[in-house]
């Protein structure tokens, strides 16, 4: 299943117990959701002293909320995805600090990537603050616009554009219809309604077989 990333540092599980099988996955539950919003908190209310109005707002009902949990499920990343026409927008990105320098943002780059490119987006948009431009670079991502300042930090605009026939999306118009029908966070297996679609051809076969 594509939502679920295993621990690739060695040797930080053994330092660190509880650090150990983080698993990157998309929020399903209220009580993952909580807990992806206790690390937005965390990080950017209590740590860059951001004003709770700057930080959650009305597009946290309209987005991908992405959460990392540890084995023990301590809650430790967050991030969210939204969609516009043409283009992904990365935001909230956020690692509490007792897990930072262990690569986990690398991983969590990825896994937005990697989501966004399933749902056939070649073109990705952030905000960075300027300190991360060279972590955006790392990943292809190019400076546009100009320099701006929100919550007393200072950012820059940031794009990735992918050549379009690099990304390959599962779901697109013109796959098998239910595939667009799947729960987002396993796009890659058979859904409720292909499972539903079986039950109906049953259904219709046995009708047919009492019919004579
Ligand atoms: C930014 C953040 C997610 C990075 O987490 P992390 O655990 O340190 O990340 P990683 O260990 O995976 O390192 C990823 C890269 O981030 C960059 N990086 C991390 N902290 C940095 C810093 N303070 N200054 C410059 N670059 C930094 C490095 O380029 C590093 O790359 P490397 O592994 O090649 O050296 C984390 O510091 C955080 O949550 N900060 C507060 C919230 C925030 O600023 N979010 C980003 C908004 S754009």
């Amino acid at each position: 299943m594509m939502t679920i990333h295993q621990l690739h540092k060695p040797g930080a599980a053994a330092a660190l117990p509880d650090h150990a099988d983080l698993t990157i996955k998309i929020v399903e539950n209220e009580d993952e959701r909580f807990k992806a919003m206790l690390v937005r908190a965390i990080v950017y209310m209590h740590e860059q002293l951001c004003p709770y109005s700057e930080e959650f707002d009305l597009n946290d009902h309209a987005a991908t909320q992405i959460v990392g949990l540890t084995a023990t499920g301590e809650p430790v990343l967050t991030a969210r995805l939204r969609y516009f026409n043409g283009f992904a927008k990365i935001e909230r990105l956020a690692i509490r600090k007792e897990y930072r320098g262990l690569g986990y943002a690398h991983r969590l780059l990825s896994f937005l990537l990697d989501l966004g490119r399933t749902k056939g987006f070649s073109h990705f948009y952030l905000h960075a603050q300027a300190r991360l431009r060279g972590f955006y670079e790392g990943y292809g991502f190019r400076p546009v616009g100009s320099a701006f300042s929100f919550s007393d930090h200072d950012y820059i605009e940031m794009e990735l554009s992918e050549q379009p026939q690099l990304v390959s999306p599962s779901m697109h118009i013109g796959s098998t219809p239910m595939v667009l029908n799947r729960p987002e966070n396993s796009t890659q297996l058979l859904g409720p309604l292909e499972h539903g679609a079986f039950r109906s051809a049953k259904r219709i076969a046995a009708t047919e077989r009492s019919r004579g």
